[in-house]
């Protein structure tokens, strides 16, 4: 259960922070962060999202982060270690669950990148109009072939780096993409806020109407910004099993929040304005980044079909290419945890991942067509599994990690792992605890209450 020697390791600082950003930056931050953002009426929600970030997110990330670097096990073998024969063990396995949960649907939409990249390089969207776009994406998203196909190729892609273990390729290759990610996405923000009509988009973005808050807007929030940041079960943490000694926690979980954030809010800045310049609604849900982006390429570079082409397939690309890290580290929670923890060869822990994870992402991929009657709580099946991981399982497995690190866990070990023993100056440590004892879990809290309507 403890180290195993066929985990991977970082080898160094800046391959920890790229491993953890890669994880964090995904369809989190460029689809699900504008549509997030859209059906909940705009800059209100940003700001409450930033303010988890900050409040929250940052915090936990780093008790993730100290638990996972201190135990060096799974997510589930790390309570194990730190508290051994406690129900503490749970959050572990809950946590798991819950990076399958996500990983079976987030495939579904990482398998769309895959298929707008195939349009993009076979120059499929070329000469089509909004209303092409959205009739396009309407019919491939139900197309019950198409989509299961596109999926389990995502999948297999994830299931073959997870063999070979997280060396060099992937970062490496993080190295070279992220990047690339972030200029493209420069550009692609200049094109859209210059778009006629922009103003409007940006307007929605920037100017809160606070009178649209509700309980809603901060579970929508609360919930994101987890998403976001890739937290509440234990993905950093099994992550941070592979840091080194010197790897300064809070610096990293800084970096990793600081480039997710930034890449968000970029996203959101492609995403509007080109939407209300278009007319496409903002509260499309899921479909949105799908059916305006094409819009973004054609109106930016009509008039260059040579420049349409090259940016929309890069983008494309790097946008599968965000997903594949994402998917890599959820994909890489469950195998570790059922390879250590049920102690399966590697090789076999990772298949079984793979094809339980399919099967189940099917049902996801299905209920934007075939399925699309069959309704949990009144949603569909890819909305409940979204809804039940994001908004209920992550934030409630954080209040969990901010409990556990604020009351159970030996400060001495909270200590050593904030100032790497003693050789870093960390004065904001006991503000840190107060945080973990009893800002964060009464903030989750409150939050969970609102929404049921008891407080
Ligand atoms: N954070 C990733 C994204 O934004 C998704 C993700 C990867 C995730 N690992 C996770 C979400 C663990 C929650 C928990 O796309």
């Amino acid at each position: 259960m403890a180290t195993n020697q066929d985990r991977v390791n970082f080898g160094s600082k800046i391959g920890a922070i790229l491993a953890a950003a890669g994880s964090a930056v995904g369809l989190g931050n460029i689809w699900r962060f504008p549509y997030e953002t859209g059906n909940h009426g705009g800059a209100a929600f940003i700001l409450i999202y930033l303010l988890c970030i900050v409040l929250l997110g940052l915090p936990i990330m780093i008790a993730e982060f100290s638990i996972g670097r201190h135990s060096r096990a799974n997510t589930a073998g790390a309570y194990n270690v730190l508290a051994p024969g406690t129900p503490w063990r749970g959050v572990g396995y809950m946590g798991v669950l819950a990076g399958f949960l996500i990983l079976s649907y987030y495939s579904v939409v990482a398998g769309w990148t895959l298929e707008y990249t195939w349009q993009a390089i076979s120059n499929g969207f070329a000469g089509m109009n909004a209303e092409g776009y959205t009739q396009f994406f309407t019919n491939f998203s139900a197309n019950p072939w198409r989509s299961v196909l596109w999926m389990v190729v995502f999948m297999v892609m994830t299931h073959m780096v997870i063999l070979m273990g997280v060396k060099k390729g992937i970062e490496k290759s993080a190295k070279i993409m992220m990047p690339m990610l972030f200029i493209l996405i420069i550009v692609l923000v200049v094109c859209s806020v210059t778009l006629p009509g922009a103003d409007k988009g940006l307007a929605f973005l920037l100017k809160p109407d606070f009178s649209k808050v509700n309980a809603d807007v901060f579970l929508g929030a609360m919930g994101q910004a987890f998403f976001s940041l890739s937290l509440g079960l234990g993905c950093l943490s099994t992550y941070a099993s592979y840091f080194g000694k010197d790897t300064n926690l809070s610096k990293t979980a800084l970096s990793v929040g600081v480039i997710d954030t930034m890449v968000a809010i970029m996203a959101g800045l492609i995403i509007f304005p080109a939407a209300f310049s278009v007319g496409v609604s903002p509260d499309a849900g899921p479909s949105l980044l799908f059916i305006t982006l094409p819009n973004v390429f054609q109106m930016a570079f009509g008039d260059v079909p040579f420049l349409a082409y090259i940016f929309s397939v890069m983008f494309y690309v790097l946008l599968a290419l965000a997903a594949f890290t994402s998917t890599i580290s959820m994909h890489e929670v469950v195998t570790a945890f059922v390879h250590e923890d049920w102690k399966f060869s590697r090789k076999k822990a990772a298949w079984y991942v793979t094809i339980f994870c399919t099967l189940l992402g099917v049902l996801s991929a299905l209920s934007f067509g075939v399925l699309a009657d069959m309704k949990i709580f009144g949603l569909t099946f890819f909305d409940f599994l979204d809804t039940l991981t994001s908004k209920v399982m992550l934030p409630l497995g954080g209040m969990l990690i901010s409990i556990f690190t604020g009351w159970y866990l030996d400060r001495r070990i909270v200590w050593d792992e904030l100032t790497n023993e003693g050789s870093l100056k960390v004065p904001f440590f006991k503000v840190y605890i107060f945080i973990m004892k009893y800002l964060a879990p009464v903030a989750i809290g409150l939050i969970f209450l609102n929404e049921l309507g008891i407080w």
